[in-house]
């Protein structure tokens, strides 16, 4: 009786076991498949038919042009359509490709606001929003994005605030937000960026200090704050105090 039990449970136990994994596995694929495919559905124009034909069903995600996986996972680590003339927004589930590392969508004519959904992406590192056609404030989830070493949202149409979350990606190397129509200030968090080595917030409707704490990024090396409403500290004592950080 007793081993007649032992034997029911293994064998309910790997039966679960079995069944447990393999249906995470194939949904773990199917999700990013089912990413790509929603976020393709919301795209309007394709003028080269890049993604048309191309990303069909009937191959792996894998072998989709601007798609990546990664080996070991096998999950969907990279997407890059850079140029590639596509109009649309951006679909939420775009948040479901959790190994995801790159996102990059620079020179198309992607629009509507950003989904907060970019926040559930907590493997990415790279966020290359840049020359599209974007709107309205940029989602403070981005703050949530802590291992991002490259944000670019530059020449879009982002307005209102840098969210302070912003200010809390402390591996951030590249922060570019020129050319759109950010207002509000630069705020002395920016000093917690101690990784950054390019800001670019130029061509905005910025004003107020620029904050002394921007001298604490010891590694910065680009700035540019150009074409905004800046006033008080002047920029050139700033690029001196930076200018003597480099020569300590
Ligand atoms: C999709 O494009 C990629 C990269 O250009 C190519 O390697 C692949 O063969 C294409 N797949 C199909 C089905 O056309
Ligand atoms: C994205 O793709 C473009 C062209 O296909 C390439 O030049 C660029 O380096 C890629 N960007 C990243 C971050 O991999
Ligand atoms: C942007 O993409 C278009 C194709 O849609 C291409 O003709 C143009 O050269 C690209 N611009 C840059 C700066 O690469
Ligand atoms: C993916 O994302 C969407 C929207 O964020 C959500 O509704 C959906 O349930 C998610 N899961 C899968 C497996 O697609
Ligand atoms: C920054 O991160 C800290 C700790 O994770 C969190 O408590 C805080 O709310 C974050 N600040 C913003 C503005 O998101
Ligand atoms: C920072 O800007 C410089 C010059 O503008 C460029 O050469 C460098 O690649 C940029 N660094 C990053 C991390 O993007
Ligand atoms: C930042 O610089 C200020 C002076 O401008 C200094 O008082 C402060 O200790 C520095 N903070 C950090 C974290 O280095």
């Amino acid at each position: 009786m007793k081993n007649l039990f032992s034997y029911l449970f293994l064998f309910w136990f790997s039966l679960y076991c079995f069944i447990a994994c393999t249906t995470s596995n194939i949904k773990n694929i199917r999700t990013d498949e089912s990413a790509l495919l929603a976020f393709k559905s919301l795209i309007t124009s394709d003028p080269y038919g890049m993604l048309a034909n191309n990303w069909s069903t009937s191959y792996s995600v894998c072998n989709w042009v601007g798609v990546s996986c990664d080996k070991k996972h096998n999950r969907v680590n990279s997407l890059n359509l850079t140029n590639m003339g596509l109009r649309g927004t951006l679909s939420p589930n775009l948040g479901n490709l959790s190994f995801l590392v790159k996102l990059v969508l620079s020179n198309n004519s992607f629009g509507g606001q950003l989904p907060k959904e970019i926040g559930w992406l907590r493997r990415l590192k790279v966020l290359s929003f840049d020359t599209n056609e974007f709107v309205g404030a940029i989602p403070p989830a981005l703050g949530d994005l802590s291992h991002l070493q490259h944000l670019d949202l530059n020449t879009n149409h982002f307005s209102s605030f840098i969210p302070q979350s912003i200010y809390n990606l402390s591996k951030l190397e590249h922060l570019d937000c020129g050319h759109n129509s950010l207002e509000g200030t630069i705020p002395p968090m920016i000093g917690r960026l101690h990784q950054l080595n390019n800001l670019s917030l130029n061509d905005n409707k910025m004003s107020g200090l620029i904050p002394k704490e921007i001298s604490n990024i010891s590694l910065l090396e680009t700035l540019y704050l150009s074409s905004n409403n800046f006033s008080g500290f002047p920029l050139s004592l700033i690029l001196i105090i930076i200018l003597i950080f480099y020569v300590i």
